[in-house]
């Protein structure tokens, strides 16, 4: 059960959300306060069957019907699939993304597009799934009169992201800890590109840092990440406490119109240099427009 009283100064009714990787940690915590607050949440899952489970304990505690989406996330061919749901069930627009869902994997691998999966995870099917829902937002924000809003759940890990990562596969040694550092750091520095980008169009991007939190994401990432989930457990946040910036970013009025920044604890930060470099961008919006197959930037 998330903290129901989280975003309750908030009111979000009428307010359309999709939160990805609703099904346990920060996203499940951030979907329930947001519901709580009176969202109609699209809570996400890798299969229709654990959106359809999630979403019913969730439904019993009345409000808003959330409603069930799914896709995995660790193909292109997932992220359509899941935007596709979306505007289905979504025909009047979306007001927030919180795209929540993330990953580590112990052992070098790739995704159906050729990529290896930490980063496929935690940031080609970040920017693939915003920029297919970019009709969906603009169209959230023209039905509502307020701009709609794109979430990313960053790390502080970030920071030890390699800036002169040059090819996207580790033909090298492979370090799990390493590759999603990278994948934080060029989705970090992606998001900070796409909210100048978009500065004009209604749609914010923020992203979140939702520091230290005890979650499935050790046991679901193995390796590193399951050593220091379980050793550093008592000292860790809970993930009601992780979910609190993610909330804020999507809920919090006085927000409306920031974008391009990067919070933690709910307050705004400064990242590290890399990430707010042009030129670094600059190199993450072409290395990114050739995976997913778009006119480079
Ligand atoms: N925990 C921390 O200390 C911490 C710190 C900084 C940042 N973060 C970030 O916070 C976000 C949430 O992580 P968490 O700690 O709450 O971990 P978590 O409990 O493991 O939750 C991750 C969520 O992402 C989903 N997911 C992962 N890969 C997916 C895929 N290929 N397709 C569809 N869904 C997928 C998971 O679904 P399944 O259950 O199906 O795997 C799960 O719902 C991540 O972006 C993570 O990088 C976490």
């Amino acid at each position: 059960m998330g903290d129901r009283r989280s975003a309750e100064p908030w009111a979000m009714a009428g307010r359309a959300v999709l939160v990805t990787g609703a099904t346990s940690g920060i996203g499940r915590a951030t979907a329930l306060a947001l519901h709580a607050a009176g969202a109609t949440v699209l809570m996400h899952a890798r299969t229709p069957e654990r959106a359809a489970d999630v979403v019913a304990t969730v439904a019993a505690n009345g409000g808003p019907r959330p409603v069930p989406v799914s896709g995995d996330l660790g193909s292109l061919a997932g992220v359509h699939a899941l935007a596709a749901h979306v505007q289905e069930v979504a025909p009047g627009g979306l007001h927030v993304l919180v795209n929540n869902a993330g990953g580590a994997f112990a052992q070098r691998g790739f995704s159906p597009d050729g990529v290896e999966r930490t980063l496929a995870v935690n940031h080609i099917a970040v920017a693939a799934l915003t920029r297919v829902l970019l009709g969906a937002l603009r169209d959230g924000a023209a039905a509502s009169g307020r701009p709609s809003r794109v979430v990313n759940v960053s790390s502080s890990l970030e920071r030890r992201g390699n800036p002169h990562l040059v090819d996207w596969s580790y033909p090298g040694r492979f370090s799990q800890f390493q590759a999603y550092c990278d994948a934080k750091l060029i989705n970090l520095a992606y998001s900070y590109a796409l909210a100048a980008e978009w500065a004009d169009i209604g749609v914010t991007v923020n992203s979140a840092d939702p520091g230290s939190v005890a979650t499935s994401f050790g046991r679901n990432s193995g390796g590193v990440f399951r050593m220091f989930q379980s050793l550093g457990r008592p000292l860790l946040a809970t993930p009601e406490k992780g979910a609190r910036t993610s909330i804020r970013l999507a809920a919090d009025p006085t927000l409306d119109s920031e974008t391009g920044g990067y919070y933690r604890a709910g307050r705004p930060r400064t990242s590290s240099a890399v990430s707010r470099d042009p030129a670094f961008w600059e190199r993450v919006r072409r290395r990114t427009a050739e995976v997913l197959g778009t006119p480079a930037p």
